[in-house]
């Protein structure tokens, strides 16, 4: 009796400082850090070679002076800078739902996807509410992939340029986000 009861407290021992030790090693291998970027994101409206189509509306959303209901799936162009070029970083694809019928604001959820440079393969998710007629927008940074594995954070994002003539829409996007 007294025998199994040293082997259980010794069993339990045993097991509550591995898990102690696997706890510790968690925590201190690696820091979080905070990482600050920004890129663009290029978007063709236009009709030939548009990266944004529209998938769905309802009966109410022509007539709807906020688009109410109108859902489109983008894919778009990320760059380092306001131009293509031959560094393009990779792709943000997503979807947007116009979802006030007070004001234009749109619902997002969107994947960075990075094919080239220092964060190739990696990604990062931001899922979040764009009111477009303000300057700044904010939108939350609710997780990531490879590098970016327990991101969280924030965007802000503003309108850079855009071109009626070629149908060409550029955004920046800051990122703030922190990961290990
Ligand atoms: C559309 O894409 C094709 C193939 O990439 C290209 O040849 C063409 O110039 C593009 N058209 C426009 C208007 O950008
Ligand atoms: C990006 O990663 C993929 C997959 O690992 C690899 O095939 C590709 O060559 C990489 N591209 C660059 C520019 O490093």
């Amino acid at each position: 009796m007294a025998l199994t009861l040293t082997k259980l407290l010794l069993f339990s021992f045993l097991v509550s400082s591995t898990i102690l030790t696997a706890k510790s090693k968690l925590l201190t291998s690696k820091r979080e850090k905070l990482t600050r970027f920004h890129v663009y994101m290029q978007e063709k409206i236009s009709r030939s070679n548009a990266t944004v189509v529209t998938v769905a509306q309802a009966a109410t959303t022509n007539p709807s002076a906020t688009s109410f209901g109108l859902v489109q799936v983008f894919d778009d162009a990320l760059t380092v800078g306001p131009k293509m070029s031959l560094k393009n970083l990779g792709r943000v694809q997503g979807m947007m739902t116009f979802a006030s019928q007070s004001e234009v604001a749109l619902s997002m959820s969107m994947n960075f996807v990075f094919t080239e440079g220092r964060y190739n393969g990696s990604g990062l998710t931001i899922v979040g509410r764009n009111m477009l007629s303000l300057k700044v927008r904010e939108m939350p940074i609710v997780g990531g992939t490879g590098l970016f594995r327990l991101a969280r954070g924030y965007v802000h994002t503003i309108t850079y340029s855009s071109d009626p003539n070629t149908g060409l829409l550029v955004l920046v996007y800051d990122f703030s986000v922190y990961h290990y």
